[in-house]
């Protein structure tokens, strides 16, 4: 850590729905993740979140324990339906409270907040009421919400990120259906994507406009793996940077160029959307940082139109797009959720972002490794696991440094045990519990979808 320049931020990282639990107390509204932890097979073990670890009420003896190990900043997300339980309209005083006091814990032991809006827990009634991401309104929505946020908060808290991995959001929740809301498509995605970064631009719009006295920084994080060409050849070393421009290049160019990759628009023609004249305008330049979370390392390389396996791992359902083949090498070491360990990815991630985009400040917002702990004598022995991850990835860091990359800060994930979206809780999980190409597809009509899920499964259960 010495290396590194001494004003680099270290801190640690977590997400509400995570690690609050309290999912129901003091006039929280229900979340689509909620609603999600009811359907049958869909979270490992019907795990959920109600409870979690319980931060909400913990959260002073959580802070205690981040101050106990060195952390001076501290990555958390705001439940959106905790504060606005229907999305919209009225105001939660008591979750706002929540939030104000845990803000102030912090400031109270030294650990700068650095706070999410949105983590993924859209509140239930802009799924079933208005069809979430889907819809162009979702922008006035989180405009609103974000508006509410700096307002209250925006006092003590310096550093805001508006949107965690729309990537994750727009794959996993709108192409393979194994994250909430569950939809099944090959064109939403890239509606959802659309409408992510136009919220994004909106709050950051009215953040510089309205709350410029404030003197904060606001940005994106986005989430990317490395591709690595996986021979020399020509076309698989084009396939690896199409990998990349899929993955990141999808949300961080229309921030720092404009528009979509021309290889997107390229391939998918009518299902990428155009971005109007304002919007354009809107979401060039809308971030004053590049958020980058990262975890490992994939072999690209080039396929024959649609020859490609429909893999969780990487492309998500939408692989046919990018006629690209992922694959890991055998003596990589993997993480408990089978993501492999490659530190020298991560080097030249951060230089591919530097080179591309212009040499930005990047701060990675999450990097971490996932153990099947077992614990002996109350201890765990991570020296060859998760220490050793650190100590790689952090060696990959200093290089990129050292190689002009403008790295501010890094944020491991996670603070604490949490839980894992559609892995649950458990310590060996494993990609492919469940087949996803069988699930049912949720219908587009998904007020009516959801309602009758709710009542079948009851949200207290
Ligand atoms: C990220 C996500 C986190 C966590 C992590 C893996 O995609 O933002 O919430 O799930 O992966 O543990």
């Amino acid at each position: 850590m010495n290396q590194f320049p001494h004003d680099f931020i270290w801190g640690s990282a977590t997400s509400a729905y995570q690690i609050e639990g309290a999912h129901d107390k003091d006039g929280k509204g229900p979340s689509i993740w909620d609603a999600f932890c009811t359907i049958p097979n869909r979270i490992k073990n019907g795990d959920n979140g109600n409870v979690a670890i319980d931060h909400y009420s913990k959260y002073k003896e959580d802070i205690a324990l981040m101050k106990s190990q060195g952390f001076k900043a501290y990555r958390f997300s705001i439940a959106w339906p905790r504060v606005m339980p229907d999305g919209k309209g009225e105001v939660n005083e008591k979750g706002i409270q929540f939030y104000s006091d845990l803000i102030d814990e912090l400031l109270a032991n030294d650990i700068t907040p650095w706070v999410t809006l949105y983590h993924w827990d859209l509140p239930l009634a802009l799924q079933t009421e208005e069809d979430g991401w889907l819809n162009d309104s979702i922008a006035d929505r989180f405009e609103v919400y974000a508006d509410l946020c700096f307002s209250r908060f925006g006092d003590r808290v310096k550093n805001w990120i508006t949107l965690n991995e729309p990537w994750v959001v727009s794959i996993l929740g709108y192409g393979q259906g194994a994250f909430a809301p569950g939809r099944k498509s090959n064109s939403e995605p890239y509606l959802a994507a659309h409408n992510l970064l136009r919220s994004h631009a909106r709050a950051v719009k009215v953040y510089r406009e309205k709350y410029a006295h404030q003197n904060g920084a606001i940005g994106i994080t986005n989430n990317c793996d490395w591709r690595e060409p996986l021979t020399d050849k020509p076309e698989d070393k084009e396939a690896a940077e199409r990998a990349m421009l899929f993955f990141l290049g999808w949300f961080a160019d229309p921030v720092y160029k404009g528009d979509y990759p021309a290889v997107m628009r390229e391939r998918l023609g009518e299902r990428l959307p155009q971005f109007s004249e304002e919007d354009r305008e809107m979401v060039l330049g809308s971030s004053d940082f590049f958020g980058l979370n990262h975890y490992t390392t994939m072999y690209a390389a080039n396929t024959d139109a649609g020859d490609v396996e429909n893999d969780i791992a990487g492309n998500g359902g939408i692989s046919d797009d990018q006629d690209v083949s992922l694959s890991q090498d055998k003596s990589w070491q993997l993480t408990a959720m089978d993501w492999a360990v490659v530190p020298w990815g991560c080097r030249k991630l951060l230089e591919w972002i530097s080179a591309r985009y212009d040499q930005p400040s990047i701060y990675i917002t999450e990097n971490g490794f996932a153990c099947d702990d077992k614990e002996v004598n109350g201890a765990v022995d991570d020296s060859n696991t998760r220490l050793s991850y650190y100590k790689g990835y952090l060696t990959a860091c200093k290089e990129a440094i050292d190689n002009g990359v403008d790295l501010k800060g890094y944020f491991a994930w996670s603070m604490f045990d949490n839980f894992e979206w559609a892995l649950g809780y458990g310590s060996r999980f494993g990609l492919n519990w469940v087949d996803y190409e069988t699930l049912e597809r949720i219908p587009k009509a998904s007020a009516i979808w959801f309602s009758q899920v709710i009542e079948k499964n009851s949200l207290d259960s």
